[in-house]
Parts: structure tokens; C-alpha cells; sequence
């Protein structure tokens, strides 16, 4: 795991977009798997300042986001659909038709997970996964457990998580309970992995990340059996 520390908010998301830029400009068709959350949205907005400034060009790159609630509308304002349009597929060239997000609008969410799972197989793939970090180590929606799925699913939000993300909601109760979410293989057989920690209230999860052990009570701990992860954090994140 390759650490890097930044001084700033700013800095981690210019490392970050600076990833995804070399791995588009040196495989245009790549597939990408995108993240949701506060912590990726000044790499989006320096993705977007590339792309108006001609340095990244994603006419090719295919895209999978990660996770999204359930059930939602994918036109409702706090759909991770409407998240990843409003702050950075819409400012972008990207094709619509090479956009994926797990549909919260199914009536089978057991299906949808199927072929999820099977569109990202038949894309050949992610290149690069995005992730951020939940307060209590989660990745996608993948919560603390005995044991974790290995594929997209239909997962239950842990209490943590629910008051963690009552920030962009009305209250906590109305937070969705549950979510469709890649799963730790899904995750894990990404060719590389990008995850991005900012903030004091990570601090506990990532010190984990960087101690000695693997548990599924912190499932970003099972990024350790990952050849290719590069973690960039703030100083607040990194602690001492
Ligand atoms: C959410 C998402 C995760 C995200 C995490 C951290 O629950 N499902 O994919 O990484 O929370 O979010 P934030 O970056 O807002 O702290």
C-alpha cells in the first residue's frame, strides 16, 4: 500500500485527479469506478477543470459508481445518481451510455446485483476503483460485520453510517436503510485501487487501515490484500 500524505484539502484532490488523468490519457477506454461522499468532490472539480482545459479527455472511459441507496429514484436529489451527474458527468464528455450506477428503482434488486456484476465483467473490468472511507471503515456501503459479501448486493446500513450520512438528508430518519453496493471482491479484483481519507473523524479507521492486521470489522483493512492501492489523506486523517 503506497501512503501519501497531503497538506491539504486542495493538494489530495489534485494528487487524486492527477491519478485518473495518467490513467485515461494512457488508456482512453478505461473503466473507472467512481465514489460518492464529500471526500471525492474537489477531485471532480479538478477532473473538471482538466477537461475544460483540455488536459483529459473521457469520450472513451467507461464508468461504474460504486454504490447507491435503496430504494431511490434516480432523479431525487439525494440519489448518488443525481450526486455523480450534478458534480461531474454532466461537466464532462463522458458518454451517457458508458455510465453505470446501480438502479435504486428496481423491483429486484437481486437481478440488478446479477447483471451489475456482469457488466462489469463483460467491460473487462476496472482499471482504477475510487473509494472514500466511512467513519467506521466501510467501503462502498459494505458495513462492519462477521462476514462480508464478496459481490454487489443489497446491503443494511449500519447506525453509524445512517447518522454519518443524516448530514445530506432532512434528518436521520430519513436516511434509506439500505443500498446496492459492489462488494469486497468486486472491489478488490480492481486493477488498482485509489482511496482518498480527509478529515479527524476518519482518523480512528484509517490508523487501523495502516496497522498490521486484517478484520472485518474495518472491511478497508481487507484492501491490505491488494498489490495496488494507493491511499492519499490529509493531515487530519493521517494523525500522527
Ligand atoms: C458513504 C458512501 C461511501 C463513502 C463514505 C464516506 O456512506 N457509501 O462510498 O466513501 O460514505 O463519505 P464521505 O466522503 O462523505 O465522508
Amino acid at each position: 500500500m503506497k501512503l501519501t500524505v497531503c497538506g491539504s484539502y486542495d493538494e489530495l484532490s489534485e494528487a487524486a485527479a492527477e491519478m485518473i488523468r495518467e490513467q485515461v490519457s494512457e488508456k482512453p477506454e478505461s473503466v473507472i469506478g467512481f465514489a460518492t461522499g464529500s471526500t471525492p468532490v474537489g477531485m471532480y472539480k479538478k477532473l473538471i477543470e482538466m477537461y475544460k482545459t483540455g488536459k483529459l479527455d473521457m469520450s472513451r472511459t467507461v464508468s461504474f459508481n460504486l454504490d447507491e441507496y435503496y430504494p431511490v429514484k434516480s432523479s431525487d436529489s439525494l440519489s448518488y445518481h443525481r450526486f455523480m451527474y450534478d458534480n461531474f458527468f454532466d461537466a464532462v464528455n463522458i458518454k451517457p451510455e458508458n455510465i453505470h450506477i446501480p438502479n435504486g428503482e428496481t423491483n429486484d434488486p437481486q437481478k440488478e446485483c446479477e447483471e451489475y456484476e456482469k457488466a462489469i465483467e463483460s467491460a473487462g473490468g476496472i482499471d482504477i476503483q475510487i473509494l472514500g472511507l466511512g467513519r467506521n471503515g466501510h467501503i462502498g456501503f459494505n458495513e462492519p460485520a462477521d462476514k462480508l459479501y464478496a459481490k454487489t448486493h443489497l446491503a443494511k446500513l449500519s447506525q453509524t453510517t445512517i447518522e454519518a450520512n443524516s448530514r445530506f438528508f432532512e434528518d436521520a430518519e430519513s436516511v434509506p436503510r439500505r443500498a446496492l453496493t459492489m462488494g469486497m471482491a468486486s472491489i478488490l479484483q480492481a486493477k488498482k485501487i485509489l482511496l482518498l481519507v480527509c478529515g479527524s473523524e476518519k482518523r480512528s479507521a484509517a490508523a487501523e487501515l495502516m496497522s498490521s492486521f486484517i478484520t472485518t470489522d474495518n472491511p478497508a483493512t481487507l484492501l491490505k490484500l491488494h498489490r495496488d492501492v494507493t491511499v492519499i489523506c490529509d493531515r487530519e486523517a493521517a494523525g500522527k
